[in-house]
């Protein structure tokens, strides 16, 4: 049976990539019809420092972010990862299983601990290990994610298949990444050949899900760009990086292909086709801002739903690990 699992940082709020690489697709997911179990993963936050009173705050808008933008507590499972002890407990199994020469090659590392990865946390180092153990405490058999994420998945697949190998079970499911349409790589609106991310120090190479409809609009039209017209054809974007981002954002705002956004538009200067997009942005962005910021009047209630959903991923997730360490040769006698 399909089970998709997938996470989000709640360390900073959430981005326009976040929305449209991730999020929404989530919303897809679930309104499909498929079993569907997402997860604030608070743990992966602190392996870089987090002021505890705003990661609680952060962890409460993204839950809030994600019921706004159409995840429905009663048939999507939403919790934060803390709650389920299960991801730990995995966690530290698969530390034991994956190598470091794997770890020591995942580019996000390297990305993030820089020159000096003397004095980054362990935590940081074994991320990867604590992410497929969030995927396989559910033996969930897709991932929905952005690119940025492929490689992690890999590890994860390779963590899967040396379990099973080294303990001559089929136990766990080789998880297949889904990386999807037009938004699975939405660049930076200030540079075109970087993320978009929610750790870039200027706000304005982003937009963020508690900007308002006069701050979107600002930041697409300030969004750098090139003066030529839009070319017919996506080949005509390949030296434009700022250009092909923009058409990317329409493409995936308005369930289009870029080819199809291209179509639509091929002649048209910035001057034109930027507001275009800022009006697609805000009339996607706002009404979802503005159910957050609604939801996040009532934090007892967002916190029953995040208890809620973590009692029903328990449920999943403990028979698993349990028979993990019966796998493993642990004795349980309790
Ligand atoms: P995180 O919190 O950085 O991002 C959450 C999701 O958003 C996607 N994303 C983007 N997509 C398109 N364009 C962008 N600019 C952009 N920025 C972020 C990410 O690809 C991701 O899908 N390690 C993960 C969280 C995680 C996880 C997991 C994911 C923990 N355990 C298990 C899947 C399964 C992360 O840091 O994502």
């Amino acid at each position: 049976a399909t089970r998709i699992f997938s996470g989000i940082q709640p360390s900073g709020g959430l981005t326009l990539g976040n929305y449209l690489g991730a999020l929404k697709r989530f919303v897809e997911k679930q309104d499909e019809g498929i079993e569907t179990v997402y997860c604030l993963v608070d743990m992966h936050a602190i392996t870089v420092w987090q002021d505890p009173a705003r990661l609680r705050q952060q962890t409460r808008e993204a839950a809030a972010g994600f019921i706004a933008a159409g995840i429905d507590p009663a048939r999507s499972i939403l919790f934060n990862q803390s709650q389920v002890h299960a991801h730990a407990e995995l966690a530290w199994i698969f530390n034991c299983v994956a190598r470091m020469g794997w770890m020591s090659r995942m580019t996000q590392f390297k990305d993030k601990a820089g020159k000096n990865s003397e004095n980054v946390s362990l935590g940081l180092f074994a991320y990867p290990a604590l992410m497929a153990a969030d995927i396989l405490a559910y033996k969930a058999t897709h991932v929905p994610v952005g690119e940025d994420q492929k490689q992690h998945l890999e590890l994860c697949r390779d963590i899967a298949a040396k379990f099973n190998n080294d303990f001559g079970v089929d136990f766990f499911p080789i998880t297949e990444p889904v990386i999807e349409g037009a938004g699975t790589r939405v660049m930076s609106l200030r540079d075109g050949t970087k993320k978009m991310s929610k750790s870039d120090p200027s706000d304005q190479s982003r937009i963020n899900l508690t900007d308002d409809a006069d701050m979107i609009a600002k930041k697409i039209k300030k969004a750098k760009t090139d003066a030529e017209a839009l070319p017919g054809e996506m080949d005509g974007l390949a030296d434009r990086p700022e250009a092909r981002n923009l058409v990317n954002i329409y493409a995936a705002l308005a369930d289009m292909t870029p080819q199809a956004v291209l179509t639509q538009h091929a002649g048209a200067q910035f001057g034109s086709f930027k507001p275009a997009l800022a009006d697609l942005a805000v009339s996607v962005m706002s009404p979802i801002t503005t159910e957050m910021n609604r939801l996040m009047q009532d934090v007892a209630e967002i916190d029953r739903i995040l208890g809620e959903g973590a009692v029903r991923a328990d449920a999943i997730a403990r028979p698993i690990v349990n028979d993990v360490y019966d796998i493993v040769g642990m004795i349980r006698s309790r």
